[in-house]
């Protein structure tokens, strides 16, 4: 037996052998403050983005948190690679055999604005990168996960619950990222796979630039990986975490409200406002 804290209690891996954990999109923000906590938890990582200097950046912070792990690093363009079944195999045999317990699918980009000020090609990599890794790499992973008491979590966002004004195409991609993980929840339930749907409001990262504050509604990093790996380790499994309680009671508006008024033009105006005054700011990083 591993020791470490709870979360390597509840997904131990076998035979005593340490287990992996797999993170996409570790380098920066969420990804990589849920790739430190796995780390210092005692989970082997297997850590995957884009940038090779920020992976081994990462890899050298995630031996600093547990110097006893081992870690892997990969470094694959998943909006060059999304649909290349290639680039999942690779990384189904770093790991093959080897005993994975965790899956966080949370690589993610998010450019916002006017549609028609956004260029086809920006869109075209959002759309890819938000949603093929999800389900090609769970499928090439689950195999795996399945031999051994195992967690998948899945950055979808609070985007997912309603249509999307300035932000139209993002919030298509995580709809699909909730609608797969949540179906994935009920497929998996009688497996020893647990799944997890993470729909956070705002979170102070690169992609929204915003400083944690009532006025911003944005939490900071480490608070929110706090409650996301409280979740992880709950004894009893959560289908969908949203975060803090200021991100349900705004979640509860959205969900309750406004995406069930959407088609009266009162809510659509609602969502149209506050949507375009966030955009229309200087607070969004990627504006
Ligand atoms: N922040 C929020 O408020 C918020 C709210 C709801 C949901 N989410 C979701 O949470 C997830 C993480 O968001 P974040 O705010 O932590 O983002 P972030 O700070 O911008 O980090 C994004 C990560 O994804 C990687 N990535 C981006 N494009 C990639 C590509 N083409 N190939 C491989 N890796 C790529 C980045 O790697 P590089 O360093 O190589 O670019 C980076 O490690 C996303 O799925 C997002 O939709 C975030």
């Amino acid at each position: 037996m591993v020791n470490g804290g709870s979360l390597i209690n509840k997904f131990p891996g076998s035979n005593g052998k340490r287990p992996w954990a797999v993170v996409t999109g570790c380098t920066a923000g969420i990804g990589e403050e849920i790739s430190y906590r796995l780390a210092k938890e005692g989970y082997n990582m297997v850590l995957i983005s884009r940038s090779i200097d920020k992976l081994k950046a990462v890899e050298v912070n995630c031996k600093n948190q547990n110097q006893e792990i081992q870690t892997k690093i990969i470094q694959v363009d998943l909006s060059k690679n999304a649909v290349n079944l290639e680039a999942y195999k690779l990384i189904r045999d770093q790991v093959n055999g080897q005993g994975v317990s965790i899956l966080v699918n949370n690589a993610g980009v998010a450019t916002v604005g006017y549609l028609k000020d956004q260029s086809a090609e920006s869109i075209r990599d959002m759309a890819l990168v938000n949603t093929f890794p999800y389900i090609l790499l769970t499928c090439a992973l689950l195999p795996e996960l399945e031999k051994n008491k195992s967690l998948i979590v899945n950055l979808a966002s609070s985007a997912s619950w309603q249509p999307g004004p300035y932000q139209a195409i993002y919030a298509c991609t995580k709809a699909f990222d909730r609608f797969f993980s949540d179906a994935l929840y009920s497929e998996l339930k009688s497996k020893q796979v647990e799944v997890l749907t993470v729909c956070p409001m705002y979170v102070q990262t690169n992609m929204t630039g915003m400083e944690p504050s009532w006025k911003t509604g944005a939490t900071s990093c480490p608070a929110f990986v706090d409650k996301a790996m409280k979740a992880c380790s709950n004894s009893t499994p959560v289908r969908i975490l949203v975060g803090p309680p200021f991100h349900t009671i705004q979640t509860l508006i959205n969900k309750m409200v406004l995406s069930s008024l959407f088609n009266y033009r009162i809510a659509y105006q609602i969502i149209e406002n506050f949507c375009r005054k966030i955009y229309d700011s200087k607070e969004f990083a990627n504006k």
